[in-house]
């Protein structure tokens, strides 16, 4: 089945053209045969960041990938806008991320990200390296298709 993604990456000093990271998971999703909406670089501002969290689930993204600002630095807002413009959370995806993760590295703990729906959009904050967002990404797509037919009423 097709999944349409849009990619937020949340970084005040990464270009489009520096944004590896997103676009590695646009390649990730292209390879599983999903679709692509668009990926924006948006600067670590919560508002923006909420903005354009809004506009990609207003265009039809069923899942939303965030990709940086989710760890310590007070400039770090992700996670918390997120929140602003989702209602439910869905921890386990970040649980998941966090678990897989750690046997990697210890730094993992640090992430602050989350996971969570706005209306029928699935929101997933990864963090914001080429290798630590694609690690995250590789953790948990595998459960994507089947959140997204949950979300739309189907059962098991
Ligand atoms: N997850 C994986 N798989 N690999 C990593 O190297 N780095 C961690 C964590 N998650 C890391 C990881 C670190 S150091 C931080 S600060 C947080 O992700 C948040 O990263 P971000 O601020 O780029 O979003």
């Amino acid at each position: 089945m097709d999944v349409r993604f849009a990619i937020v990456t949340c970084s005040s000093t990464r270009s489009y053209e520096e944004d590896t990271a997103g676009a590695a998971l646009e390649e990730r999703i292209r390879a599983n045969g999903w679709t692509p909406l668009g990926r924006v670089v948006v600067p670590d501002d919560r508002a923006r960041i909420g903005d354009a969290i809004i506009e990609a689930a207003a265009e039809g993204a069923d899942i939303v990938l965030t990709c940086g600002g989710s760890g310590l630095s007070q400039a770090d807002v992700t996670p918390e806008a997120t929140a602003d413009v989702c209602e439910r959370n869905v921890p386990g995806i970040a649980e998941a991320m966090r678990a897989t993760s750690l046997k990697v590295t210890g730094r993992a703990m640090l992430s602050r990200a989350v996971c969570m729906q706005r209306g029928s959009t699935l929101v997933v904050n990864l963090p914001g390296s080429l290798k630590a967002a694609t690690e995250c990404f590789d953790a948990v797509y595998e459960q994507f298709e089947h959140a997204v037919q949950m979300t739309a009423g189907g059962g098991h």
